[in-house]
């Protein structure tokens, strides 16, 4: 059970509406989305608990698994939300337009705290995409650091079609992973982006076959825990650093970072 805080009010969200998983195995978490017969929409409970689920990971844990249960990886936005009645304990979009601009705006970044997390330096995140990634699935997967697709996946952002924008953190990468002229193309036609063009264009890392995305997913996870941790975790800070950068300031930036480590690993107390 998580709280979903709606309006002001905060209230218990059964899980059905929630619909993960968290499993930890040693240094690897999954998250699922467990929802499949509703394609694994999401709610604002669902962001509430992923936030939850960020807050208090376990410090053990290095590589953290996002994945859908069923055939698609998720189908966005639970869309009861543009109903009158919306989703029960959570409203809909017309109570939430009555909102003051404070706690409007609140209410949404509520939501990306459960996307934000998964960019922490010292994780990797990894996204294992099937089927459909609709609006807020499409910003899941791109809220990780990696994707690993089957090759019948999905990827749509539909939120221009039903006059909405990305909200959900994902605009960012998709910018920095496909450049501004692609990214204003998917997104203002809300086409569907299939396997081929999602690795050829730098959305998908690698593809495979549905039935080999599991095993796909364990081997990187085992690759990307071999390096050394302190290490990964300050080579991925530096390399999200980096687009913001001039080369002299990440050049800097190197140096300060690799002082550090020779300090850990070599100086004697
Ligand atoms: N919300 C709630 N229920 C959904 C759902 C959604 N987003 N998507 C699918 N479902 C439900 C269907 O209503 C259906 O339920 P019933 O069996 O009870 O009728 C069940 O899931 C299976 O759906 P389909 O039969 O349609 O499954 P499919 O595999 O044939 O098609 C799909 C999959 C193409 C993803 C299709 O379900 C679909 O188009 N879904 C809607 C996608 C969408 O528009 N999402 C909103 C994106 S915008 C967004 O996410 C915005 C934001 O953050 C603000």
């Amino acid at each position: 059970m998580t709280e979903a805080v709606h309006g002001g009010r905060s209230e218990e969200a059964s899980p059905e509406e929630v619909g993960l998983r968290f499993e930890v195995d040693g240094e690897i978490a999954t998250v699922t989305l467990a929802r499949p017969d509703k394609r694994n929409a999401q709610t604002f409970a669902t962001w509430a608990e992923l936030a939850r689920i960020g807050e208090n990971l376990p410090q053990q844990v290095r590589v953290v698994v996002v994945q859908g249960e069923g055939p698609s990886f998720s189908a966005g936005i639970d869309l009861r939300m543009f109903t009158p009645e919306g989703v029960p304990g959570q409203g809909s979009f017309a109570s939430t337009a009555t909102l003051d601009g404070t706690s409007f705006d609140k209410r949404i970044a509520q939501a990306q705290q459960g996307f934000m997390w998964l960019r922490r330096p010292d994780i990797v995140s990894i996204a294992a995409v099937q089927g459909h990634a609709v609006g807020a699935g499409f910003q899941l997967a791109l809220a990780c650091d990696l994707r690993i697709v089957a090759d019948d996946v999905k990827f749509c952002m539909k939120e221009p079609a039903l006059g909405l924008v990305p909200d959900l953190t994902g605009t960012k990468p998709l910018v920095d992973l496909v450049g501004l002229s692609r990214a204003v193309e998917i997104c203002l036609t809300a086409r569907t982006v299939g396997a081929e063009e999602a690795a050829r264009i730098g959305l998908a890392e690698l593809v495979v076959a549905p039935g080999d995305l599991t095993q796909a997913v364990r081997d990187l996870a085992a690759a990307l825990l071999s390096t050394n941790r302190d290490a990964a975790t300050a080579t991925k800070r530096l390399l999200q650093g980096a687009a913001g950068r001039t080369l002299e300031e990440q050049c800097a930036a190197e140096r300060q970072e690799q002082m550090a480590r020779i300090k850990a690993l070599f100086a004697r107390s």
